[in-house]
């Protein structure tokens, strides 16, 4: 797959004097303070083959010295190169991949921000893994949807598959009920809907899309979830992994296991059971109507205030097979029955019962909303992310960004793993509290890391820069004494 443009004339803020995406963009093509930073292309320059400066007395007559070969890239340390990209943040950690934010240097000089997704190594060395990954990879790099995280690229490097990706600069969805629940903040019933109106219509998108001859590939998600959903500070929703549960789950079933697998013989089902169709939990074969089910959990829990199933995943997958579905608490949003016939039809047991398609969902979605008048733009969503958790988000891309640029100056240091980066959906995670008040769908505090995972990084870049500082010092001190004398 070619590498595709970035999209062009990006939509201007309307918020240009708080956008966090403005300023993060700026701080992040600002040079480090140790000098230019070498562009992907100059630090994998190949070195000179001959060496003109080694001593002669050990040289054959007529041999040229060749100079060692360059050190390969330390995987732990960043920046450092990748291919072509240059990575220059890890921001995220799933239980198949790593997610690193990279540098893209453009035709005429420039670079844009993008997002590697490099899957592990344990699960990238299986071939049939990498088969599968790679054909589903393939078949949704082709969807080209405003609520679809587009794919760039495909390939592997380190011995690892990667996918390159567009940036979603903002938070998932996990991350975003969390902080809610932190802050103690509502999130407003409004936007909660909305939040589920976007994810169905890349659903809808993915469900229909066909080839070049029109025939239907058949793309169902298989993990929609909140943490394949991303939203940015313009207040776009899109829905990330296609396709990945697909290949994980055709691709493990007779390899290395890959993470969230189900044990046991038999098909190897994928995804995340808290969100999981009846169908799918049970191995069955699945179509769109399980990711239809998927995006009801996602509005019955965003309505409730609460997660709807909890427990071990084991517990989980075993509701999912079997599931109960607790009526929607009546928390005082308008229409309430108009929901409730919503949330149940979506989550209906039999798929038959079921809404038919991700059309149907996106239109009852959208009757509702008007009849209940809480309609939705991605501006005043957009304005909500960046008034409320635009600081913190500030807070945490710079915390990294020194440590990224301590750990340049210093001896290679593994980077800690951000601690609640989206990653888990266990159900401590994530309460929602019930209230009375449509704009009572709160979130109790539950995810007591989060904050904290900014300092988990910060820290030690922290003493590092110290460290530096207090050693230039008393270099100075030393060199002025010398010189006074
Ligand atoms: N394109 C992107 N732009 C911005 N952030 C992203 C992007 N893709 C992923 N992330 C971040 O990285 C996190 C980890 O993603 P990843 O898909 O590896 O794990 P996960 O979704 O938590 O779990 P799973 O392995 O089941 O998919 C995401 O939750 C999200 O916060
Ligand atoms: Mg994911």
């Amino acid at each position: 797959m070619a590498e595709h443009a970035p999209p062009m004339g990006r939509k201007a803020s309307s918020r240009p004097a708080r956008s966090p995406k403005a300023r993060a963009s700026a701080s992040s093509s600002a040079s480090p303070a140790n000098g230019p930073r070498p562009t992907a292309d100059t630090a994998r320059a190949p070195t000179p083959a001959a060496s003109i400066g080694s001593p002669p007395e050990d040289r054959a007559p007529g041999a040229i010295d060749v100079a060692p070969p360059a050190p390969a890239p330390d995987p732990d340390r960043l920046p450092r190169p990748f291919g072509k990209l240059q990575l220059v943040d890890r921001i995220g950690q799933g239980g198949m991949a790593e997610i690193f934010l990279a540098r893209s240097p453009t035709g005429l000089g420039g670079e844009r921000l993008v997002v590697v997704k490099q899957i592990l190594a344990s699960l990238s060395s299986g071939p049939e893994f990498a088969r599968m990954f790679i054909e589903e990879a393939k078949l949704c790099a082709g969807l080209r949807h405003a609520n679809v995280v587009q794919v760039f690229d495909l390939g592997r490097e380190e011995g690892r598959l990667f996918l390159v990706m567009e940036y979603v600069e903002g938070f998932d969805l996990h991350r975003l009920l969390s902080l809610c629940s932190k802050a103690k903040l509502p999130l407003p019933p409004e936007f909660a809907l909305f939040l589920v109106r976007e994810v169905v219509a890349a659903l809808d998108f993915a469900h229909r899309a066909t080839d070049a001859e029109g025939r239907p590939l058949g793309i169902v998600h298989r993990d929609v979830s909140p943490s394949n959903v991303l939203m940015s500070f313009e207040g776009e929703v899109k829905l990330c992994d296609f396709g990945i549960a697909r290949a994980a789950g055709l691709g493990a079933a007779d390899e290395a296991r890959a993470p969230g697998a189900s044990p046991g013989p038999g098909p190897r089902v994928v995804g995340k059971s808290a969100y999981m169709a009846p169908e799918h939990a049970r191995g069955e074969d699945v179509d769109a109507r399980a990711d239809v089910f998927a995006a009801g959990i996602l509005l019955w829990e965003l309505c409730a205030g609460r997660r709807m199933r909890r427990g071990t995943e084991a517990e989980m997958l075993e509701q999912a097979k079997h599931p109960d579905i607790p009526a929607l608490p009546a928390r005082g949003l308008p229409a309430h029955a108009s929901l409730q016939a919503l949330v149940s039809r979506a989550l209906a047991p039999d798929r038959d019962a079921r809404f038919g398609s991700a059309a149907e969902l996106l239109r009852a979605l959208d009757a509702y909303t008007h009849e209940a008048s809480l309609v939705a733009s991605p501006l005043r969503f957009g304005a909500f992310l960046t008034d409320h958790f635009g600081e913190t988000f500030l807070a945490e891309r710079r915390a990294r960004e020194r440590a990224a640029r301590a750990l340049a100056l210093g001896p290679a240091v593994q980077i800690t793993a951000l601690e609640g980066t989206g990653r888990d959906d266990a159900p401590s995670d994530v309460a929602m509290t019930p209230g009375d008040a449509p704009s009572d769908v709160a979130m109790v505090p539950g995810d007591a890391h989060d904050e904290d995972r900014t300092d988990a990084v910060a820290r030690p870049a922290v003493r590092r820069a110290l460290g530096i500082a207090l050693a230039c010092a008393a270099s100075l001190a030393a060199l002025w004494a010398l010189l006074g004398r």
